[in-house]
């Protein structure tokens, strides 16, 4: 069934958001998008679990009705209803998964729930939807740091995968160390943009496969941090260093996947890809090899617009769900293929 109009919510971590996507000649077209972040968290430095469920609970209606209001739509417009499943904070999916049922179950509207990291890879073709595969994905995020071959939509193989720390991880507690603010991505991009890559650090399993290690770099980060005479002088070259390192290291197996599946497209999706410093980077590293889709940032970071694009794809190839939908912290990611 190929839906007119899908309202989709999205509610795994701190970011409570809805999106209307509408049919356009067939075509997925985004026609409203609300995404509210949690302020509340700044405070505490990380994501309170608690706290992020409670803070959805409290603001999921009012998201909903502006993103419908925003598209000029109604709640009787609204066919079908995606909303992300899983992986994610359980409490916080639970929010979105029970109210989006409720309002499927209550109106006779389709519903699919939908892998959040489907997702991410899914972001770019709201911008470009010309987009098809064959591609490469590296899903870079707060949660998780995936290399992965996508032959078709619908059909993933995971090429490789982080060890430890996410890349977004990895920013984040470098954010700390070097006493920036939550979410610490942006803050070390900014920080970084006046420093100078002058402490070579190392590059973790740089040299083989497709997996990704990033601990060991905090660490080295916090070596350094620990051994600095003046910090405040240091700060900006550490942030440029540290970063300097992790993009190498994603962008060096970027380019080994396009060699091994012979494809020429990759996609760059997850709150890391937001960084303005990768993108032009990985432009630069990839012009003679392939074409690169990195959706704006507000479809990178955690929005239902994704959510909702992903979620049409799988009602367009006939699949979804029944009202027991439920959350999962581990929600599995249909189609996809560990090798
Ligand atoms: O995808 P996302 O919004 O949430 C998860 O699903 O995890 O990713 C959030 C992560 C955070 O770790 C944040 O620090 C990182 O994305 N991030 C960045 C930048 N903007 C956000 N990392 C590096 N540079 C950025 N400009
Ligand atoms: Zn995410």
């Amino acid at each position: 069934m190929i839906p007119e109009n899908l309202l989709a919510i999205e509610t795994s971590c701190d970011e409570t958001s809805a999106a209307v996507l509408v049919n356009d000649n067939e075509v997925p077209t985004l026609s409203s998008l609300v995404v509210l972040s949690q302020d509340v968290h700044k405070i505490f430095g990380g994501v309170v679990p608690e706290l992020a469920s409670r803070a959805h609970l409290t603001m999921i209606d009012a998201v909903v009705d502006q993103a419908l209001q925003e598209s000029g739509r109604t709640l009787d417009d609204v066919d079908s209803v995606a909303v992300t499943a899983g992986p994610g904070l359980l409490g916080s999916l639970l929010v979105g998964v029970c109210y989006g049922k409720a309002l499927a179950a209550a109106g006779g509207k389709k519903i699919i729930g939908v892998n959040h990291l489907e997702g991410h890879v899914f972001a770019p073709t709201l911008e470009y939807p010309e987009l098809e595969p064959p591609l490469v994905a590296l899903l870079i995020s707060g949660g998780h740091t995936m290399l992965l071959d996508v032959a078709e939509w619908g059909n993933y193989r995971l090429m490789g995968r982080t060890r430890d720390d996410a890349a977004g991880e990895a920013f984040d507690k470098v954010a700390s160390l070097l006493e920036l603010d939550y979410p610490g991505g942006p803050e070390v991009e900014k920080l970084a943009a006046t420093g100078k890559d002058r402490f070579a650090f190392p590059r973790p399993m740089k040299d083989n496969g497709f997996d990704f290690s990033f601990s060991g770099l905090k660490t080295a980060v916090l070596y350094a941090v620990r051994a600095s005479e003046n910090l405040a002088d240091d700060r900006a070259d550490l942030a440029a260093s540290f970063q300097e390192a992790a993009f190498d290291v994603l962008l060096t197996k970027t380019k080994r996947a396009l060699k091994e599946t012979g494809y020429s497209k990759v996609v760059l999706g997850g709150g890391v890809a937001c960084s303005r410093t990768l993108k032009d980077r990985a432009s630069e590293t990839m012009k003679d090899t392939a074409e690169l889709y990195v959706a704006s940032p507000r479809l990178n970071t955690d929005n239902a617009a994704m959510i909702g694009r992903a979620g049409w794809f799988h009602l367009a190839a006939g699949r979804e769900h029944g009202y027991d939908l439920d959350a999962s912290a581990r929600f599995p990611w249909p189609g996809l293929a560990d090798t």
